[in-house]
Order: structure tokens, then sequence, then C-alpha cells
């Protein structure tokens, strides 16, 4: 292979990346994504390529919450200071001596952040870039107070989420960072979890997204696979195995926030570098996706949806199994099609066309062009996008259904159709009906 060959092949990779990274980039444009990373991340020699991702996103569209934490720098603080705090629950008492420990870790932290965010990203692909960031008094909190006989002090939980002035921050295009502080109503300053600031926040924001950035890659199964995708519920299993403290707050705060309504939360690797780009720009993501598999829906399509159909078809169409249908022919048709969405992403499709018919004829019509992304198959979607369709065909007083398949028919008698012959079609079909073709015809009647 010559060094243009190879220079080509690489510009086509990247045509191909760029290509495939363009639906997720339209489904993010103006999405609220809390990100929390813990004071471990901000040490790590990948924080810097972090920033500059956060960044990106920014220049993207997205509004962008950032939530940090601090621990390893506020024991560090303590050690020098020769305080000692004990834990509870996982939780330190903060004492009135070590606030001031736990005040500047915290204070400077928000400054590295910034400077990181201000720095014009000399050297980095986001050179340029202007980015304001605001912080404030967004978190108000309460004492976490005496439990178990343990007076926990100046340690506190969340109380309120000032979440209409964070959202004007974000409509000025201020990237928003959070630390593991809030303030009282009566002036005092409390320490908190990062991870309670965070999953309150999203929780409140009615966030699209809460990204949690933690030392491993998503979760392992028993097989020491990573776990794609899990359910807030299957989060029980992994929660008593984390040997890391923080790991069990992460996975319980993922869990808060799914079943409360932030439909993707993402556990994703701080240390390596990409992670955050792979996971909200390709199918597959970096990490683990905390998701109730409900939150996808099956709905009728409408023209914002032609892109994305035409990424799930034009495969299918290239090897035979569809027939071909022009960006066109999809716009004009696309009252007809029902699609499965997540988070902007078709997953599949089908078309419902009524047949027009002569009075002597049963009301019909045909289903086509069902597809499922293979990614994403064999998991019931196929069946519940056809039932999706009959069930509108019954409530437009349709009788009959037909599909004409050349490869698939033995799953459409799996969903209750039977086998009939082109003779059934209602004579407006017939008559354009594909010889050549030569597809298998099966009806269902409703
Ligand atoms: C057919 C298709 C829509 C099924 O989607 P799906 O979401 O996987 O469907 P379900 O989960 O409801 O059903 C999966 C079952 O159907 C079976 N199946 C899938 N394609 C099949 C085929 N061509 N013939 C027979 N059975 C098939 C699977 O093996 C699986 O069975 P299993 O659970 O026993 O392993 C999907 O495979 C697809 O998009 N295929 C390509 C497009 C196509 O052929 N469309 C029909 C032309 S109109």
């Amino acid at each position: 292979m010559t060094s243009a060959d190879t220079s080509q092949s690489t510009t086509l990779q990247y045509v191909h990346w760029f290509r495939n990274s363009a639906p997720y980039i339209n489904a993010h444009r103006n999405k609220t994504f809390v990100i929390m990373f813990d004071g471990e991340a901000v040490l790590d020699d990948n924080f810097q390529h972090i920033i500059h991702d956060i960044a990106l996103l920014h220049s993207l569209g997205i509004r962008l919450i950032l939530v940090y934490g601090a621990r390893p720098q506020i024991n560090q603080n303590l050690a020098q200071n020769q305080i000692t705090t004990p834990f509870y629950q996982q939780r330190r008492v903060t004492t009135r001596e070590s606030l001031s420990c736990v005040m500047s870790a915290v204070g400077s932290i928000r400054l590295q952040i910034e400077a990181l965010l201000s720095m014009g990203l000399a050297n980095s692909p986001m050179y340029g870039a202007r980015i304001d960031t605001v912080s404030g008094n967004f978190v108000t909190a309460k004492p976490y107070g005496i439990r178990d006989g343990i007076d926990f002090q100046l340690t506190g939980e969340v109380r309120a989420i000032d979440t209409d002035a964070i959202q004007r921050h974000l409509d000025n295009h201020n990237i928003v960072v959070l630390g593991p502080t809030g303030y009282s109503t009566t002036g005092e300053v409390f320490n908190l979890l990062a991870e309670e600031v965070a999953t309150k926040t999203a929780i409140r924001l009615k966030a699209d997204k809460l990204i949690f950035l933690g030392k491993q890659h998503g979760l392992i199964d028993r097989n020491g696979q990573l776990k794609r995708e899990v359910t807030p519920q299957q989060l029980n299993d992994y929660i008593p195995l984390q040997d890391a403290p923080e790991r069990g707050l992460q996975l319980k705060a993922a869990q808060e926030a799914s079943m409360n309504g932030v439909h993707r939360v993402h556990l994703i690797s701080y240390a390596y570098d990409g992670a955050l780009l792979e996971e909200l720009f390709t199918r597959d993501g970096s990490g683990t996706l905390v998701t109730d598999a409900h939150y996808e829906e099956v709905r009728m399509a409408d023209i914002q949806d032609v892109g994305g159909l035409i990424s799930l078809l034009r495969p299918l169409e290239e090897e035979g199994i569809l027939v071909y249908r022009s960006r066109e022919r999809l716009e004009n048709e696309i009252n007809q099609f029902a699609v499965i969405e997540r988070d902007g992403m078709i997953l599949a499709c089908a078309a419902l066309y009524p047949i027009p018919t002569t009075g002597d004829e049963l009301r019909s019509a045909e289903i086509a062009c069902v597809a499922v992304h293979p990614s994403y198959r064999q998991s019931n979607r196929g069946s519940q996008i056809l039932h999706y369709l009959e069930e509108k065909a019954k409530s437009m007083q349709i009788q009959q259904l037909f599909i004409l398949t050349t490869r698939t028919a033995h799953w459409f008698l799996e969903q209750g159709f039977e086998p009939a012959s082109v003779d059934d079609l209602p004579d407006a079909r017939q008559a354009f009906y594909n010889y050549q073709r030569n597809s298998i015809v099966c009806k269902k009647s409703l």
C-alpha cells in the first residue's frame, strides 16, 4: 500500500466516522447533560483531555452542568493540617475545624476547571473557542444531622437546587460548575456528597443525561465482559460488589437518577482518552448505560425522522432485502411510517399503506418496510412495531393486512400471518405486483 493509499483510507475512515456521528450531533443539540467527575479524575493525566472534550460538547450546543468532587484533595489538606475526620455511612463528619480544608480544596478545583476552560484551549482541538463558566449559590443545603447517635456537624445534604437560575445561565450559553458544597438558609457552608449534588441537579432540571466519570469503564459482569446497558433494578446486583466506597455511591446515585426520570445515565471512565466522545457519538459507546428500557417510544414518524430512516434502511436495501426508497419517496410517505425511537435514534420502522379497494373487496392495507437495526434485533422490537401498526389498522377499520416479502416470510408467519397468493391481493395492488421480485404474499385478518 502506498502512502497515498494509506492517507486516502484514513480520510475515508474519517468521513465514515463523521457521517455516522452526524445523527448524534443533531440528537444532542440543545439537550441538557449533567457531567460528574470525582476528585480522583481531576488528578488524572487525562483530565485536560476531558475538559477539552467538554468544551467540544459545549460548542455543539449541548447545555452542560459540571459537578466535581474533592475527596482526595480534602484528605490531602487535612493531612497537611494534621486534622482527622471520621467517616460513617461513607460520609465524612465535617467538623468546624476541618471546614477550611474542605473549602480550600473545593475552591481550588473550581479555579482549576475554570482556568482550563478559559485558557483559549491553545494546543487543543478547541483552540479559539470562547467558554464562559458560572458557579454560585445554586445549591441550598441542610444539615445531615445526628444519625445513629453520630453528629455529622457541617456535613449536609441537598435541600433545594435553584433550577431557574441554572436554566438562565444555560440559556446564556454558560457552562454551570457545581462543587460538593452548599449553603444553608442560615448562611452556613455545608460539605455535601458530589454524587448527591449531581443526582439531585439532574432530577430537578429534568436533564436528558447524567454522566458519571469514574475509574472504570462502566460495569463489568461475572464473565469479565463490559455490560453495555443495565436497568436501574439490575444495579442492585453490582452495588454490593464494589470495594471502593466512591464506586458504590456512584452506582446508588445512578440508580436514584434513573428511577426518578433521568432516562439515560452513563457510567464511563475518566482515565480513557475520548471515553466521553465515544459514549455520546457512537452506537456502542464506551461504557455502561443505565436506562429504563421502556423509555423507547413507538410512534408514528414525522419529517424529522427521514434522516434516521435512511440510515436504517440503506444497508438493507443494498442487500436487496428491502426495496429502494428515495429520500423524496420517504418524505412523501413519512405519515405512513411508524418508528421506534430512542435518544433521537431510529432503531426500527415499519409502514402501513392502505390499498384502494372496490365495493366487494375487504378493506385492506399492506405492511411494508419492517426493519430493526441489526444491533437491536431479537428483543421483540419487530413484533412491537408490527403490533402497533395492526392496532392502527384496526382503528382505521381495515379488515385484512398483507405483506410481500422475499426472505422474511417465516418471521411473519410466526407473527400470525398466513400464506396467501397474488390472487388474494386486492386488484389495485395486484396491478403493481413485481413478478421479477417474486415476493411471497402473506395475509392476516384483523
Ligand atoms: C425481521 C426483523 C424485522 C425482526 O426484528 P426483531 O426485532 O429481531 O424481531 P423479534 O425480536 O420480534 O423476533 C426475533 C425472532 O425472529 C427471528 N427472525 C428474524 N429474522 C427472521 C427471518 N428472516 N425468518 C425467520 N425468522 C426470523 C429471529 O431469529 C428471532 O427468533 P428467536 O427469538 O427464536 O431467535 C429483523 O430481523 C429485520 O429487520 N430484518 C431485516 C429486514 C426484513 O427482513 N424485513 C422484512 C421485510 S418487509
